[in-house]
């Protein structure tokens, strides 16, 4: 039986595979490669099923458009991370979607707490980080100390971090298919 699960890991993958070759965000790389480079470090370093899913899905928001009319209204304030926890909703677990839709805070939080962190970073990601509100303050940091996903979101950051190397092989989109469809919500329809 066709799960509503199984055509979200369809769709997903028709979109990567039609408009994964646009640019990442002024790296040097495609959005493709970003999102598969994020994967394999995951995959290489032992990463749980959920810890792959979230690697892999984590910019899926850039293509917010390409989503039914729902996901569109709950994910117009057009903040990537939002975007696209709201698309995963319902159909990934609860730690995912927020691992997801935290994976931005987990770069402020970094900034605010790990010294060296930020020399990391790459010169687009500086950008955004200005854009995306700066190192946190003492007051975001305890907030975000108590997120359920935190470890998750700053793990996956991490790698989302070192997913910018030009020209690295990686397995294609297909090969992380059955990660997701573990990681799937199971919904009987
Ligand atoms: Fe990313």
């Amino acid at each position: 039986m066709e799960s509503k699960g199984k055509n979200i890991i369809t769709l997903i993958s028709e979109i990567i595979e039609r408009r994964g070759h646009e640019s990442y965000l002024g790296e040097g790389l495609s959005m493709r490669e970003h999102m598969l480079q994020t994967a394999f470090l995951a995959e290489n370093e032992g990463g749980s099923d959920e810890e792959i899913a979230v690697a892999l899905l984590h910019d899926i928001g850039h293509y917010t458009d390409e989503f039914p009319e729902d996901s569109l209204e709950k994910g117009q304030n057009n903040f990537h991370e939002d975007c696209g926890a709201n698309i995963l909703s319902g159909f990934f677990p609860e730690t995912v979607v927020e691992a997801v839709r935290h994976h931005v805070e987990a770069k402020r939080y970094l900034c605010a707490v790990e010294s060296g962190y930020f020399a990391c970073l790459s010169e687009a990601s500086v950008n955004s980080l200005n854009v995306q509100g700066g190192p946190m303050s003492e007051d975001e940091v305890g907030k975000f100390e108590k997120y359920a996903c935190k470890k998750l979101s700053v793990k996956v950051r991490k790698w989302d971090d070192a997913a910018k190397v030009v020209g690295m092989s990686t397995p294609p989109f297909s090969h992380y298919v059955p990660v997701l469809e573990r990681v799937l919500i199971t919904r009987e329809k």
